[in-house]
């Protein structure tokens, strides 16, 4: 029997091919970035064709550095940047415009012209806020301006996809006979699915302007959805599952079940709180989503605090600023002084999401004086992930009467030592890392794997979870609050920034 399944997990800033075997260890991976474009302020795009080929080439690294072949695969999973747009030709295969990431807010004059006055409009519905962040106006935006677009997506020429469909298309064949399916996960991330029927809503695409033929088949998380082509290293390995990189390292955290949850430190940071069957809606900023549907199974919800920006607060620090030359050095710059020396970054790139959704905030840097050093800005832009984490962990506990006891983490930022204490003494919790860090690979892994019977359960999955460490708060409850009173400060001057 084939030993290992293999993660694609298609992210913000690179693509990844993971290998993983019965045990829930990583074997090999293989990793290539994608160029970040920025045509004007606000606008964030990616060459979609690249993701495909850097895909490709991800998975031959990955097999051959652990010299494998697809005769030791039993089935692929896919993981992905959510709510990323890309609109193709369904004839040639080839994107008609670059692919309009999460991040960009190009699109906030027709997000208003449909909210006309009510964000909350569809909420019922799609359990989202009407913001840029969600595809369904990134995709309207492309039918807009790009010349034909319109007439071609009518006549049934065009697809859409979030960066999952795209891959999924790519590896299923493609112009020749590609599967265009998507997963609840990621359908329930585009503001133009019905939360309750799972299926596409005639009232939001009217609303968009988005024709129906365009749109992927919403399938579950775990099930077969094709396999992969003759052409790919590969072929005939089954594609079986799905899941948007957040659940995904929901479902890679063992949190299964109502009121377990994760914080994911990636380019932005997300907490999940699993909600079980039901549908439960936040007053205090938290989105409603689709946790996870295994096969014909009752889907499973999910609250979330979605944050735009955490890790690319760092890379931001790096390439726009200079600050540091690599990402991890950050650590040991902050590390270099005892405290923030009084400044704060609220890094509002693409306006607030969680909890705040304010389009009209732009990042600041306060509290600056002649003392500020790079070392506190460092140490400042670390603290900006803790505060925001604290501040949508808060609205979590809100709306709840059993609060989160601790909190468990991962992505790559978490090998950060620094932000992970930091981040136990601004929640007044412990921290908690698994052994697996990679926990969005394993997400997706997991799914693909319960699909063809690799694993039994999800008990079996509960049984590979461990712990690696564990951070105890240190700091006092009088200073926490003192340093959480000026961060809160600090946002609120952020606000009404755009004309
Ligand atoms: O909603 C956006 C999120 O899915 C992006 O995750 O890890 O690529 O920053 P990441």
């Amino acid at each position: 029997m084939s030993q290992h399944i293999v993660a694609i997990d298609q992210g913000t800033t690179s693509t990844r091919a993971i290998i993983i075997d019965h045990g829930g260890a990583i074997v090999s991976v293989g990793q290539l970035e994608h160029e970040q474009i920025f045509p004007h302020a606000g606008w964030v795009e990616h060459d979609a064709s690249e993701i495909w080929n850097n895909t490709r080439e991800a998975i031959g690294q990955a097999l051959s550095k652990a010299n494998l072949t697809r005769h030791d695969v039993a089935a692929i999973g896919i993981t992905n940047q959510r709510e990323t747009a890309v609109v193709w030709d369904r004839a040639t295969g080839k994107p008609i415009y670059n692919a309009i990431v999460w991040q960009d807010t190009r699109t906030q004059h027709l997000v208003d012209r449909i909210a006309d006055g009510d964000v909350r409009r569809f909420a019922e519905t799609t359990g989202l806020p009407l913001a840029t962040y969600f595809s369904a106006s990134k995709i309207a935006w492309i039918l807009e301006n790009v010349e034909g677009a319109r007439e071609r997506a009518e006549a049934g020429e065009l697809l859409f996809g979030t960066t999952d469909t795209w891959v999924l298309w790519n590896l299923t064949g493609g112009t020749e006979g590609g599967v265009h399916a998507t997963d609840v996960t990621n359908a329930s991330r585009t503001l133009l699915m019905d939360l309750r029927s799972l299926d596409w809503d005639d009232a939001l695409l009217e609303a968009f302007g988005v024709p129906r033929s365009m749109l992927p088949e919403i399938r579950s998380s775990a099930e077969v959805y094709g396999r992969a082509s003759t052409h790919s290293l590969l072929r005939e390995v089954p594609v079986a599952g799905i899941l948007g990189d957040q659940q995904a390292a929901t479902f890679g955290q063992a949190a299964f079940d109502a009121g377990e949850s994760k914080n994911t430190y990636g380019t932005g940071n997300f907490l999940i709180v699993n909600t079980g069957e039901e549908i439960v809606r936040s007053e205090h900023g938290l989105i409603t989503t689709v946790a996870y549907r295994l096969g014909d199974e009752a889907p499973r919800y999910a609250l979330e605090g979605s944050i735009a920006v955490t890790g690319s607060l760092v890379q931001w620090l790096r390439d726009n600023l200079g600050l540091i030359s690599s990402a991890p050095e950050v650590e040991k710059l902050a590390l270099s002084v005892e405290d923030n020396g009084g400044a704060y970054i609220v890094p509002a790139f693409s306006g607030l999401f969680a909890p705040y959704w304010r389009p009209d905030a732009r990042g600041a840097i306060v509290g600056l004086t002649r003392y500020v050093t790079k070392a506190h800005l460092a140490r400042a832009a670390l603290e900006s992930t803790a505060f925001q984490s604290r501040e949508v962990l808060d609205a979590a506990d809100a709306g709840t009467d059993v609060p989160i006891a601790e909190l468990k983490v991962d992505g790559g930022m978490t090998a950060n030592e620094l932000l992970m204490q930091f981040q136990a003494d601004i929640l007044g919790i412990p921290v908690v890392r698994p052994a697996v860090a990679e926990t969005t690979a394993l997400g997706a892994a997991y799914a693909a794997g319960l699909a063809v019977g690799f694993w039994e359960s999800r008990d079996e999955l509960r049984e590979l979870w461990r712990e690696d460490k564990r951070w105890e708060p240190r700091m006092s409850e009088e200073e926490r609050e003192r340093r959480l009173r000026l961060w809160k400060k600090a946002v609120t001057r952020t606000f009404d920034w755009v004309d």
